[in-house]
């Protein structure tokens, strides 16, 4: 079996049970993301709406979130599955890209699948070329 049906197996369940929990009365768009650590966890987030459109929070970042806060570390996360329901499979956002980017491992797999079509799979370095990064000289904070 290819490692991207595996990680289908292993993570759509988990991440429709996220999109269920969405909360999207706005868009209408419910994301269920479901992350497996480097030891077998599997984390979850779903997509939070706002009134003030501009604070929603995303399924992906959300999943990130939880698992650094129950202790993952990052690089820890090896694997992420993206579900949508419905026909079109929808490919992560920009700023959830720099997320995955930051806190995936370096040779993490990202997939998206959604209710119809195939699925789209990516390595991380894949999703987002040249990202933006802080070298350990810029994290140096300068006191007065
Ligand atoms: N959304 C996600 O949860 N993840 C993405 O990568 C793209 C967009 C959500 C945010 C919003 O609730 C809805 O989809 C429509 O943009």
């Amino acid at each position: 079996m290819s490692d991207s049906k595996q990680l289908i197996e292993q993570l759509l369940a988990p991440a429709r049970a996220a999109a269920k929990n969405a909360y999207a009365p706005y868009s209408g768009l419910r994301f269920g993301a479901a992350a497996l650590t480097c030891d077998g966890r599997i984390i979850t987030g779903c997509n939070v709406e706002n009134a003030s459109y501009s604070i929603t929070q995303c399924a992906e970042t959300n999943a990130l979130g939880t698992a650094i806060a129950a202790g993952v570390q990052p690089g820890d996360v090896v694997a992420m599955l993206i579900y949508t329901p419905g026909k079109l499979t929808h490919s992560p956002c920009g700023a959830c890209r720099q997320a995955i980017r930051e806190l995936l491992a370096a040779d993490g797999q990202v997939i998206a699948t959604s209710g119809g079509g195939d699925p789209m799979s990516w390595k991380v370095s894949e999703l987002l070329p040249d990202a933006f990064v802080l070298s350990p000289t810029e994290l140096t904070v300068e006191r007065r």
